[in-house]
C-alpha cells in the first residue's frame, strides 16, 4: 500500500475513534441528567411521602386529643368544655382557671362573680346539712364554711358579740326570684350593682352568709367592727370591700362574708386593707351586656 493510501485510511480512524468517543461522552451526560432527575423526583416523592406522614401523626395526635377529652367528658356532664376552658383561661397574673362539674375555679378556689358563673345545677359539694334555719334557707352548706362560722360565731358570742346568718345558700331559683324582684323595683342597672344575676352568686356556693343587717351602717356596729377585723382568722373574707366597686362589680357589702380557707383569707385581709379575689387573681367580674 502507498503511504498516502496508510495515511489516509489513518485519518479516517482517528475521525472514527473520535467521533465515538464524542458520542459516548454526549450519552454519559444525558444518563446522568436523566438520572439526576430521577433523584430530584424521588426526593419529591419522598417529601410528599413525608408531609403525608407528618399529616398522619398530627392528625392521630388530634385523635388522641379527642379520646383524651371524650375520656374525660365520661367523667362529667360537661369537660368538653372544661377541657377548652383548661387550654384557654390563665388569669392575667398567671392563675390557672379551671372549670369542672358546673363551677370555674381559679388556682383550684371556686370564683362565682359577674364573668364567671355557676351552673343553674350547680349544688355545694362536701355539704353539712343541719343547718338551723328560720326564714330562708340556708343549706346545704359547705361543711368546713359551716364549720369555720359556727367557731366564729361562738368565739364572737364569748365576747357578747351576737353573729348571725342571715342568708347562706340561695339556690339558683331562690336567687333568679331575688334578683328579678330588684330589677322589677328599681333596674337593671342598680339591681346589677347589689344583686348577683342567677348563676352569678356566691351563695350558691354554699360558701357565703350574710351576716346580722344588709345595710352598710353594719360595718359600725360592734359585730360589724370584729368580723372585718377577724374573719379571716377563721377563713372568711369580707367579700365586697369598700372602694372596690370596680373591681368586684358590687358595692360594698360588709355583711357578705365567704369562706376561702386561712391561707387565702389572710392574704386578701392584707392588715385590714381588703384585696380582692379579682384583684388578687387577676381576673375580671364583668356581665357581657
Ligand atoms: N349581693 C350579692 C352580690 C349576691 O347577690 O350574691
Ligand atoms: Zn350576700
Amino acid at each position: 500500500m502507498k503511504n498516502k493510501t496508510k495515511c489516509i485510511i489513518l485519518l479516517i480512524l482517528i475521525v472514527s475513534l473520535i467521533s465515538f468517543l464524542t458520542y459516548n461522552i454526549y450519552m454519559d451526560k444525558k444518563d446522568n441528567q436523566k438520572e439526576e432527575n430521577n433523584k430530584i423526583a424521588n426526593n419529591n416523592t419522598t417529601t410528599t411521602s413525608t408531609t403525608t406522614e407528618t399529616t398522619t401523626t398530627s392528625t392521630s395526635t388530634t385523635t388522641t386529643t379527642t379520646t383524651s377529652k371524650t375520656v374525660k367528658t365520661t367523667k362529667t356532664t360537661t369537660t368538653t368544655k372544661k377541657v377548652d376552658q383548661n387550654d384557654k383561661f390563665i388569669s392575667s397574673k398567671g392563675y390557672k382557671i379551671t372549670y369542672e362539674n358546673g363551677a370555674y375555679y381559679v388556682d383550684g378556689y371556686l370564683i362565682a362573680n359577674k364573668t364567671y358563673a355557676l351552673s343553674s345545677d350547680w349544688k355545694p359539694q362536701n355539704t353539712f346539712k343541719s343547718v338551723p334555719s328560720s326564714g330562708f334557707a340556708r343549706e346545704p352548706l359547705n361543711k368546713e364554711a359551716y364549720d369555720a362560722w359556727l367557731l366564729m360565731k361562738n368565739d364572737a358570742s364569748a365576747l357578747n358579740l351576737n353573729l348571725w346568718a342571715q342568708s347562706g345558700y340561695r339556690s339558683y331559683d331562690y336567687q333568679k326570684e331575688l334578683y328579678e324582684g330588684y330589677v322589677s323595683k328599681k333596674g337593671k342597672a342598680a339591681a346589677d350593682k347589689s344583686s348577683a344575676r342567677p348563676g352569678h352568686s356566691e351563695h350558691q356556693s354554699g360558701l357565703a352568709f350574710d351576716l346580722n343587717t344588709i345595710t352598710t351602717s353594719f360595718k359600725d356596729t360592734a359585730e360589724g367592727k370584729w368580723v372585718a377585723n377577724n374573719a379571716y382568722l377563721y377563713g372568711y373574707i369580707i367579700r365586697y370591700p369598700e372602694n372596690k366597686t370596680n373591681e368586684t362589680g358590687y358595692i360594698f357589702e360588709p355583711w357578705h362574708i365567704r369562706y376561702v380557707g386561712k391561707e387565702l383569707a389572710k392574704a386578701l385581709y392584707n392588715g385590714g386593707d381588703w384585696i380582692t379575689m379579682e384583684s388578687y387573681f387577676g381576673i375580671a367580674s364583668k356581665y357581657d351586656d
